[in-house]
């Protein structure tokens, strides 16, 4: 069984060339829920389904790689949906996977396994579902995250825009545990 190290770890080698692009920068600046940016929400989506992906026995059918990619993008929509744009955002929930993955197109180049589950990652709010495991597995992983994370009383002390979370920015970090 893996261990909290051990997965950050592997977040950490399988992630670095997404957790060190420059367009991170903008999820590090967005609120995703309550106090938590898109970045740490998406840390921790990756670690949570490496966890379930182990404790449920299901390395012979996962892709380690595509599973943290995938949790890595599934919200890499690249703005801030709580910023008012003219009502653009009110559909948010439902089209923020096609845009994620239109933007991961843009930056990185991805297997069919993580093109179907990041565009896909929202179901049942988007009618179809994932056709891989990894897809359901971050689906998963994404709506225990979300609801702790906007259950949390932490939401209350939230960081002003004008002055964001410091945050380092490299993958060392992550493996580290270092708040992202
Ligand atoms: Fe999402
Ligand atoms: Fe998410």
């Amino acid at each position: 069984m893996l261990t909290r190290t051990q997965i950050r770890q592997l977040v950490a080698r399988h992630g670095r060339e997404i957790i060190e692009h420059d367009h991170m920068r903008i999820e590090r600046r967005s609120y995703q829920h309550g106090a938590v940016t898109t970045f740490a929400h998406s840390i921790r989506v990756a670690c949570l389904a490496v966890w379930l992906a182990d404790r449920l026995h299901l390395w012979n059918r996962v892709d380690l790689r595509s599973l943290i990619r995938v949790a890595l993008l599934h919200d890499y929509f690249l703005y801030d949906w709580h910023d008012w744009d003219d009502g653009e955002h009110v559909f948010h929930g439902f089209t923020h996977g096609r845009a994620a993955l239109h933007n991961a197109l843009a930056d990185f180049e991805l297997n069919r396994i993580e093109r179907d589950s990041i565009a896909h990652h929202m179901f049942p709010l988007t009618p179809a579902p994932p056709r891989y495991i990894e897809g359901y597995l971050v689906s998963m992983a994404d709506k225990v995250s979300a609801t702790r994370e906007t259950l949390s009383m932490d939401r209350f002390r939230k960081p002003s825009k004008s002055k964001p979370a410091a945050s380092a920015a490299s993958a060392k970090s992550i493996e580290r545990g270092s708040r992202a």
